[in-house]
């Protein structure tokens, strides 16, 4: 894992620089894309850089991690409706090269199976954005979920539907109390894995994702399985974890070694 700990604005631009990385290799590379707080400034940058011109989007397919089940179609909080207000419409990406999961399936299991062929038939994905719960879940795994899971549905647990709560005007009987959501060995199937957690409600999480056992207790843990892990985090996120002198320096030598060459 390599673990970037930067203040708050340069998280989001060393995140956009990491897709704009990718996208000088590969510009048809396809993304996968969280939605939460945690990515928004990464969005929001990468919408800076479409808008200056340094960058271009137009030619990615992107997946998202999950949906809930039971939201109206227009409901401003679907995830399907976030992604291509927070992301699409800011970098340019339109709407039919955004897959989401088919919350309006009639055979829902049917549509599990199905965003898992799509995303393989897409080539798989090249970069995956991830939030992280506070209780280490990473799309909706929370505590408990296989390790070797793939795309399904499942109950979300009391923590997430608390922690979502805001976004339902703090009413906790209208968040959703199910979703599909892609399987931690979906996610891990990604190429390269950015994570990004900010503020101290994450740093318990995040000491677990680091340097815990790999449990399904906390499902984030499972990322430390992956070759190419990139966790940035603030002070705050980072402050319980061990070694932060190393990944401090090993970071910057990061940056020394790209200057030179
Ligand atoms: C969102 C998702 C979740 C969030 C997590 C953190 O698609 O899959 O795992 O990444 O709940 O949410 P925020 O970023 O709002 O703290």
């Amino acid at each position: 894992m390599e673990i970037a700990i930067l203040n708050d604005n340069a998280c989001a631009r060393f995140g956009a620089d990491l897709v704009e990385d990718l996208l000088q290799r590969k510009p048809t590379a396809v993304l996968g894309l969280a939605t939460g707080a945690s990515p928004l400034g990464v969005y929001r940058e990468l919408g800076r850089r479409v808008a200056k011109g340094t960058v271009n989007l137009s030619g990615i397919t992107a997946f998202t991690l999950d949906e809930y089940l039971g939201l109206p179609a227009d409901h401003p909080e679907r995830y399907r409706n976030v992604i291509l207000r927070e992301f699409a419409n800011l970098v340019g990406v339109s709407a039919e090269n955004i897959h989401t999961p088919d919350d309006s399936a009639t055979d829902l299991d049917a549509a599990c199976e199905q965003y898992e062929r799509d995303i393989a038939r897409a080539g798989g994905i090249d970069l995956q954005i991830l939030g992280i719960g506070t209780d280490g879940h990473i799309a909706f795994n929370g505590p408990g979920s296989s390790l070797g899971s793939r795309t399904r549905l499942k109950a979300l647990s009391k923590q997430t539907r608390i922690d979502n709560a805001r976004y339902f005007d703090d009413a906790l009987d209208k968040v959703p109390t199910h979703c599909i959501t892609q399987g931690l060995a979906t996610i891990l199937d990604a190429r390269h894995i950015v994570l990004l957690a900010e503020g101290v409600r994450k740093a318990r999480a995040v000491v677990q994702l680091v340097d815990g056992p790999v449990s399904a207790r906390w499902p984030a843990s499972i990322l430390q399985m992956h070759p190419r892990v990139t966790v940035i985090l603030d002070q705050s996120a980072a402050q319980y974890l061990r070694d932060t002198d190393y990944y401090q320096r090993a970071f910057a030598s990061r940056a020394e070694r790209a200057a030179q060459f």
